[in-house]
């Protein structure tokens, strides 16, 4: 049988118990890609990018993988910066060496066929940036620019949408570990042509614990308590908004 179904999943941000939580929800799969961003924020990095090596054909590099991996900035901005910074440094620490060059060896871009269909998949743009924040309609300007392409993945910005740039499905599914604008784990499938937004129940309570019970200082899982509440409190993730 020919396979159809392809599970999409981005910003794991270290949380393993929101991946399964959408692999419950997404049902069975025929194959999966990754758009960036196994490391920062979550508690244990260590299952997000075992699961992910073992079980993703296709990976693309997030900027907090890259800035773990290669030593640079992730460039965050504004509130969310302490807590990711705080948590890179810890994570560097938690990672076996072969997990860290796995990671430094990811693509900024890959393509690739499935299902009949020619995909793009990259972090925070088709164009292989993996820190701007670019809103939708940005993102189609910049696939209309492509061509032999039916179907563009990215991540980043957290949001989950899709969208059509004329003939190409523009696709972002969400993040998995820490969608900012409501309280579920999102991901996606493409199934011959349909997408199916992931939306999965997600819980806060034991990665608050596992994040006091860790090495990062007070202040830090105070802060994360914060953004998560206002995110849930108002759908949004703050103004000035941060990169992700
Ligand atoms: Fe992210």
């Amino acid at each position: 049988m020919t396979p159809t179904r392809l599970l999409i999943l981005s910003d794991i941000h270290g949380r393993p118990e929101a991946l399964e939580s959408v692999l419950r929800a997404a049902g069975g799969w025929d194959a999966a890609v990754f758009c960036g961003d196994l490391v920062s924020y979550g508690p244990q990095p260590g299952p997000v990018v075992d699961w992910v090596r073992d079980n993703c054909r296709w990976v693309v590099a997030g900027n907090h993988d890259r800035a773990l991996a290669l030593g640079v900035d992730p460039q965050c901005k504004d509130t969310w910066r302490p807590w990711a910074l705080a948590t890179l440094a810890w994570h560097r620490s938690l990672l076996h060496e072969d997990q860290i060059s796995w990671l430094r060896d990811l693509p900024a871009v890959t393509e690739f066929e499935f299902g009949g269909a020619r995909f793009v998949a990259a972090h925070a743009s088709p164009t292989g940036d993996l820190t701007g924040y670019r809103p939708p309609h940005e993102i189609c300007a910049l696939v209309r620019g492509l061509s032999g392409v039916d179907v563009v993945l990215t991540g980043h910005t957290h949001e989950q949408w899709v969208r059509r740039a004329g003939p190409v499905a523009c696709i972002n599914p969400g993040s998995v570990g820490l969608p900012r604008t409501l309280r579920r784990a999102c991901a996606a499938v493409w199934d011959d042509g349909r997408v199916e937004s992931i939306r999965a129940p997600l819980e806060w309570a034991t990665t608050r614990l596992q994040l006091a019970a860790s090495p990062l200082p007070p202040g830090v899982v105070d802060l994360a308590d914060s953004l998560m509440a206002h995110v849930w409190r108002h759908g949004t993730c703050g103004a000035p908004r941060p990169d992700s």
